[in-house]
C-alpha cells in the first residue's frame, strides 16, 4: 500500500464502489484523499467532509489534469454505468466513458504519477458465446479474445483494458485492472434505473410489503444465472490486485454462481415473505449465464471473494429496507 499520506485519487467516488473504497482509505487511516464526481455532492452516497471533494467533469482533459494533478495513487470507478436496464439502452453513453479513461491515463502520463493507476473493467467485456446456457463454464481472463463483448458498455471496457495495458508498455504507467463481477451491497443504487439484480429484488420484495402487493416481477424467465460479489470482497480484492504484479486484467469476482430465481428465493427467506412471481421476458437479460473462474486470482494472491450471498444479501436488504421506510418511497418503489 501507499505511504499514509500519499495522495489518493479515487474517481466515481460519489457512487457505489467509490464512495466505500474512500470510506476503507479513511478507516485505515489515509489522509490526503482526493475524491471525485460528476454529482453534485448531495447526491453521493457516501461523503466525508474530512476529503478533498471535488465535482468534475471527467470527460474533459483539463479536468483530469487537475484532478490528477499531484495525486500518488489512481483508482479509476468513474463511469457512465447501471445494471442491464441502464447498459442495454444506454450504449452510447456507456461507450463515451472512454474519454474518462483515456483523459485520466494521459493525466497520469503528464504527471508521471509515482504510483500506480487501477482501472475497474467488468466481466461485460466476456464473449458472449461463452455464456450462452445457465450452467455456464465460469469465465477464465483469456475469454475475453477473440472478442465479442457486451455491446456498448463491454467494448468501451474492453477498449479501456488495452489503454491501460499500451500505457503501461509505452509510457510506464503502472497500470492495474480488475475485471469485476456483478457487486452488490448497501450504499448502491436500488431504484431509478442504474440498479442491479440484488437491489432490485429487495426494492421489489420491500415494496411487495409497502404496498401489500403480494407479486414480484423479474426480469426474463428467472433461470438465467449470475455470480454476485459483496462490497467488502470488492474493495479488499481491489487492494490486493492494485499493489500486486499482476499486469493483466485479473477477475475479481465470486464463483458463488446463482439463478435469478434463487436469489429471489433468498431474499424471500431475509424478508420471510412469499410472493407470486409475475416473468417479463420483454425486459433486458443480458447473457444467459456467467460466473467467474477464480483460478488466477488464487493463485496469484492466495486469495478469493468469500462473503457467502446469503450474508451479503442479509446487510443489503436491511440497508435499502431503512432508505425505502426512512424516505416513505412508496411511489418511486414502484418502477419495474
Ligand atoms: P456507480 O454508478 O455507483 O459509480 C460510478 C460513478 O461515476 C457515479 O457516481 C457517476 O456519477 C460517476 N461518473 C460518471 N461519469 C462521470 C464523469 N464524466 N466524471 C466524473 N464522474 C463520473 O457505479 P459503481 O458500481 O460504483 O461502479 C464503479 C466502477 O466499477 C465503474 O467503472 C463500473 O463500470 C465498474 N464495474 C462495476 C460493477 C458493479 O457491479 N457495480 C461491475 C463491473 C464493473
Ligand atoms: N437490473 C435488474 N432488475 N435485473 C433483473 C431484474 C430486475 O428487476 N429482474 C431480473 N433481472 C435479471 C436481468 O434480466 C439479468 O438477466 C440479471 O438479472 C442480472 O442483471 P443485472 O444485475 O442488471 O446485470 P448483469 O449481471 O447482467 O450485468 C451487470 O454486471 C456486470 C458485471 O458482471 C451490470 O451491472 C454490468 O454493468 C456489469 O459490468
Amino acid at each position: 500500500m501507499p505511504p499514509k499520506d500519499a495522495k489518493i485519487l479515487v474517481t466515481g467516488a460519489g457512487g457505489f464502489i467509490g464512495g466505500h473504497l474512500v470510506a476503507k482509505l479513511r478507516s485505515l487511516g489515509y489522509s490526503n484523499i482526493r475524491a471525485v464526481d460528476i454529482k453534485p455532492l448531495t447526491y453521493w452516497y457516501q461523503r466525508s467532509d474530512e476529503v478533498d471533494n471535488r465535482v468534475l467533469d471527467l470527460n474533459r482533459h483539463d479536468a483530469c489534469f487537475d484532478a490528477v494533478d499531484g495525486a500518488h495513487t489512481v483508482y479509476n470507478l468513474a463511469a457512465n454505468m447501471g445494471g442491464m436496464g441502464f447498459i442495454e439502452n444506454n450504449k452510447a453513453l456507456c461507450m463515451l466513458s472512454v474519454l474518462i479513461n483515456t483523459h485520466l491515463l494521459e493525466a497520469a502520463k503528464h504527471h508521471r504519477l509515482p504510483g500506480r493507476f487501477f482501472y475497474s473493467s467488468s466481466a461485460c467485456v466476456y464473449n458472449g458465446a461463452k455464456q450462452t446456457c445457465t450452467d455456464v463454464t465460469a469465465l477464465k481472463e483469456e475469454d475475453a479474445y477473440p472478442a465479442d463483448a457486451e455491446d456498448g458498455y463491454g467494448w468501451e471496457k474492453l477498449f479501456s483494458e488495452r489503454m491501460c495495458r499500451h500505457f503501461r508498455e509505452d509510457f510506464g504507467v503502472v497500470t492495474r485492472v480488475a475485471r469485476f463481477h456483478n457487486v452488490y451491497g448497501p450504499h448502491g443504487t436500488y431504484a431509478g434505473g442504474r440498479e442491479k439484480a440484488p437491489a432490485a429484488i429487495c426494492r421489489k420484495v420491500i415494496d411487495a410489503q409497502m404496498t401489500g402487493k403480494p407479486l414480484i416481477e423479474i426480469w426474463g424467465d428467472g433461470e438465467q444465472t449470475r455470480s454476485f460479489m459483496y462490497i467488502t470482497d470488492c474493495i479488499d480484492g481491489m487492494f490486493d490486485i492494485t499493489n500486486s504484479d499482476i499486469e493483466y486484467p485479473i477477475n475479481l469476482g465470486s464463483s458463488e454462481l446463482v439463478s435469478i430465481n434463487q436469489l429471489v428465493d433468498i431474499v424471500e427467506s431475509i424478508a420471510s415473505v412469499r410472493l407470486d412471481r409475475r416473468y417479463n421476458l420483454d425486459a433486458p437479460k443480458g447473457v444467459r449465464g456467467r460466473n467467474s473462474d477464480n483460478t488466477l486470482i488464487r493463485k496469484e494472491l492466495n486469495w478469493e471473494p468469500s462473503v457467502k450471498l446469503r450474508d451479503g444479501m442479509e446487510k443489503t436488504y436491511r440497508w435499502i429496507w431503512d432508505e425505502m421506510h426512512k424516505a416513505g418511497k412508496e411511489s418511486v418503489v414502484n418502477l419495474t
